[in-house]
């Protein structure tokens, strides 16, 4: 009956990420998935997060089904996060916020309604993007395209030929933007860009989809999200997706929220209830335990003000790395390519490795990158930069 089942073909990130682990060289580096691991080469438990979890479990109580929309207080404080404390929209109850199955989740909740509701729509997506967009949303049914962005010449952006893609757009397209810390380039537009970008949205009568999984790793947690509220505020048909397993270091807890902002309290009610049917039809509810730590910390004035101090250490600890391998690479690689680790920001570097010189760094020494050449800088410390800027000389020189 399943013969006919093709072998799949591995996930660019997911896969690897699984092989690293299978990987006995006691001197292999993982700098492949978008995690951020510690000086010490670990994943962090967030001391805030810690002690929420302590609370939660001295205070276990029955665990019922969630609504399909997630915890009320979650929603709240995620919504808040994003948008602000003193968004318009928030205040005039016209944001619908979701909680969803990480970022992930929020961006397929978010394909289902547009499927459902802009039949006739596309998807336009950055060239490049991160890998599993083009899955989620071509897996709900949409046809994606990309719009120019990433220039390998100079490690840089095309503005003005992305600006000049989506100024020739049909309208209701959709737009994915990366609020900061673009996967997998590293290249932000700056905020005098996105001030460019927005009339172009409103004139086209295009809808904005932003992911924004790393907030709090480029400038900040208010800078980074600082497009999502810009957008927001000159009312540009907006959907925010946002994930905690980053900034929260809670990956497996699938903690992501969707939200769409309305033109009316009454609006943003009906698109809440149809994004609660497309919950439902994909997994009924989200869990129980992520969103109560989530909330719990944003909620509480103590544990908010730790997790932001941890938050901004981890921040400033890439921007270390960055320098000790831009500082390690120098007289060994060409110019242009040193420069892209100073030069962009967030968990990932494009590298602008080829994929046999990415092939060799996996194979002869180790060090595991994406095949597109992407680097997650957050996977240095202080005891393989070293090793990394050396074996990168290697490959890059053909030694
Ligand atoms: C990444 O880009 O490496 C992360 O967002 C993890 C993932 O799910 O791909």
């Amino acid at each position: 009956m399943f013969d006919h089942i093709p072998a799949y073909p591995g996930d660019p990130i997911l896969s690897l990420n699984e092989d690293f682990q299978l990987d006995p060289r006691p001197n292999k580096v993982n700098l492949s998935i978008g995690i951020y691991f510690d000086d010490a080469g670990k994943l962090p438990v967030i001391d805030a997060v810690r002690r929420a979890e302590t609370a939660l479990l001295d205070a276990i109580g029955p665990r019922s089904y969630l609504p399909m929309a997630g915890l009320p207080l979650y929603r709240d404080t995620a919504q808040a996060l994003v948008f602000g404390t003193d968004s318009a929209a928030r205040a005039e109850g016209r944001i619908a916020t979701l909680q969803t199955l990480g970022g992930s989740g929020a961006l397929k909740v978010g394909a289902d309604f547009l499927k459902r509701y802009f039949p006739a729509s596309q998807m336009w997506i950055s060239d490049p993007s991160w890998e599993n967009h083009r899955v989620v949303f071509e897996g709900a049914g949409l046809k994606v395209n990309t719009y120019p962005y990433y220039d390998p010449q100079t490690g840089g952006l095309r503005f003005a030929d992305m600006l000049a893609a989506i100024d020739a757009l049909p309208a209701k397209s959709i737009v994915l933007l990366h609020a900061c810390c673009h996967n997998p380039t590293g290249v932000d537009l700056s905020p005098a860009q996105w001030a460019e970008l927005v009339p172009v949205l409103q004139r086209r009568e295009l809808i904005a989809f932003v992911d924004m999984a790393y907030q709090g790793f480029g400038a900040g947690l208010e800078a980074d999200a600082a497009p999502v509220r810009l957008l927001a505020d000159a009312n540009v048909p907006l959907i925010v997706a946002n994930s905690f397993s980053k900034n929260f270091s809670l990956y497996g807890e699938r903690v992501g929220a969707l939200s769409v902002v309305c033109k009316s309290a009454d609006e943003a009610a009906r698109v809440a209830g149809q994004l609660m049917s497309a919950v439902r039809a994909n997994y009924s509810n989200p869990p129980t335990h992520g969103a109560r730590l989530v909330a719990n910390v944003l909620a509480d004035a103590t544990l908010r003000a730790s997790w932001e101090a941890e938050l901004g250490a981890m921040r400033e600890r890439i921007l270390a790395m960055r320098k000790v391998i831009h500082a390690g690479l120098d007289g060994r690689v060409d110019e242009v390519m040193r420069a892209r680790y100073v030069a962009q920001r967030g968990m990932f570097t494009y590298t602008g490795l080829s994929e046999s010189q990415v092939e060799r760094l996996r194979n002869e020494y180790a060090v595991y990158v994406l095949r597109s050449g992407r680097m997650c800088v957050a996977g240095l410390n202080a005891r393989n930069a070293d090793y990394v800027a050396s074996s990168i000389a290697a490959v890059v020189s053909g030694a």
